[in-house]
């Protein structure tokens, strides 16, 4: 059949809510116009992240109440282990209480001034990260000439930029190099088999290290079942499996494809990286069994592990992404091409062409589609980077397991309405009163012109 189901039914539900268009104008003027003020329960539909915020299933739920709660030895930690080495057989796992904090011990080792680290694209906390260490953090992704260029995997790494970074005079401070799997901030798009053995061949030519942030690896490797030749017939334990082979290490975010609502854990194979990043752990995140999270947490990631890999799941995660993403470009209205992972992502800058970049064209749109149908996104432009934003994207990503079909056919309509006001020129464009000094999107006060 043409359809491809949810491939699970629902035992709990949460109430969604619903107010008029008066209700929410009023609740985002009383938020200064910033999304991230918003109270979720006046939120409708919630698209501002996929991380942490999926379902979990009856088995994880089950898992939990045999979480074991010692401080040292916990059997929790036995079997989490044990499912991350399942897909990704690395020598030393140490577990976190999410992705960031994986990176902050991986670069508190790895990092320091005068180094310089190369990413295909670094995510915002691993830049973060890499520059509060003092080393810089370096972009080097295949460039491509538009938002709409197609190519079945747009988040690889550009082989010969790192090739020359590698050969030239900063190649002696390089000491990791790092591939984002799917590559969050270029829209989700996937790495390919093939890049990533370019990758990995070219830094152990050099003595380096590769280290995946594999937040979705599961969603690239289905991207690499369905787009790299040679690849349908293998089962997505194989290809993630192969990504691993190709890597000394991994940092993650147990929140995104770990199908859990917190958690992460840095995993390398050198025993001396390792014993440092283990004492760092120590210090910040906890002891190397439980890393600051719960042992209840560990077992909702062992099975969430299994789960995500499963195809059934995928095929509807993707189809998921790839239905919403195709009505709108029915619709005339301009995204992010071809589809990624786990989000949509609006191109504003299409939308409002006439709209100057400094009256923030993404976030006018993310408000209208609060204002117009309740829905929660995410600018990714001027007001999140300032001037060295490359685009104006509003990033609708979807939680795992969360939203039915319907939920979608509302957001499509959604989306038509807001791309007719932007046509007829009916959005504002907005000013920031008042910011912090840094990381600005998270609690500027913003006005409408
Ligand atoms: N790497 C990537 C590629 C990510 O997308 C994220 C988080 C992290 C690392 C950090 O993980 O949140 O567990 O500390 N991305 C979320 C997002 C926040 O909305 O895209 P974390």
């Amino acid at each position: 059949y043409a359809t491809v189901i949810e491939p699970f039914r629902i035992k709990t539900v949460e109430p969604l809510y619903t107010y008029t268009r008066k209700q929410r104008k009023d609740f985002l003027r009383d938020a200064d116009y910033n999304l991230f003020k918003l109270s979720s329960e006046n939120v409708t539909l919630d698209f501002l992240t996929d991380s942490g915020t999926g379902a979990m299933s009856a088995n994880q739920w089950g898992a939990m109440m045999i979480g074991d709660e010692s401080y040292a030895g916990s059997p929790s930690f036995v079997r989490f282990e044990q499912a991350v080495k399942h897909l990704f057989p690395f020598k030393h796992v140490l577990p976190t209480h999410q992705g960031r904090a994986a990176e902050k011990v991986l670069f508190s080792a790895l990092g320091g001034k005068g180094r310089v680290v190369p990413n295909n694209t670094h995510f915002d906390t691993t830049r973060a990260h890499v520059e509060a260490s003092g080393a810089e953090a370096l972009d080097l992704i295949v460039t491509f000439e538009s938002t709409s260029q197609k190519h079945p995997f747009k988040g690889n790494m550009d082989v010969d930029a790192l090739r020359s970074l590698l050969e030239g005079p900063r190649g002696k401070d390089v000491p990791c190099v790092m591939l984002t799997v799917t590559n969050n901030s270029a829209g989700g798009q996937p790495v390919s088999l093939e890049n990533m053995k370019l990758v990995s061949e070219l830094a152990h030519a050099h003595g380096k290290p590769l280290i995946m942030d594999a937040c979705r690896f599961a969603e690239n490797a289905f991207f690499i079942q369905r787009r790299e030749p040679g690849q349908r017939d293998r089962s997505i334990e194989d290809i993630v499996r192969d990504m691993a082979s190709l890597c000394d290490g991994m940092t993650m975010s147990a929140k995104k494809d770990g199908l859990a609502n917190i958690g992460g854990w840095l995993a390398i194979n050198d025993d001396k990286l390792a014993a440092s990043c283990r004492e760092q752990l120590i210090l910040t995140e906890g002891y190397t069994t439980y890393g600051g999270l719960a042992g209840r947490d560990l077992d909702a990631i062992a099975v969430g592990l299994q789960e995500v890999v499963q195809e059934p799941y995928l095929e509807y995660r993707i189809r998921t992404i790839d239905y919403f993403g195709k009505a709108l470009i029915a619709r005339g209205i301009p995204c992010v091409e071809p589809l990624g992972g786990h989000a949509i992502y609006l191109d504003a800058s299409r939308m409002l062409p006439s709209m100057p970049r400094k009256q923030l064209p993404g976030h006018s749109v993310a408000c209208a589609l609060y204002v117009e149908g309740g829905i929660r996104a995410c600018e990714i432009g001027t007001l999140m980077f300032g001037g060295a934003a490359k685009n104006e994207l509003v990033r609708m990503a979807i939680p795992r397991r969360m939203y039915t079909q319907s939920h979608v056919d509302y957001a499509i309509e959604v989306c038509e309405r807001v791309a007719a006001l932007a046509r007829r020129g009916s959005l504002p464009g907005y000013k920031i009163v008042e910011q912090p000094p840094s990381l600005r999107h998270f609690s500027a006060k913003l006005r409408p012109f």
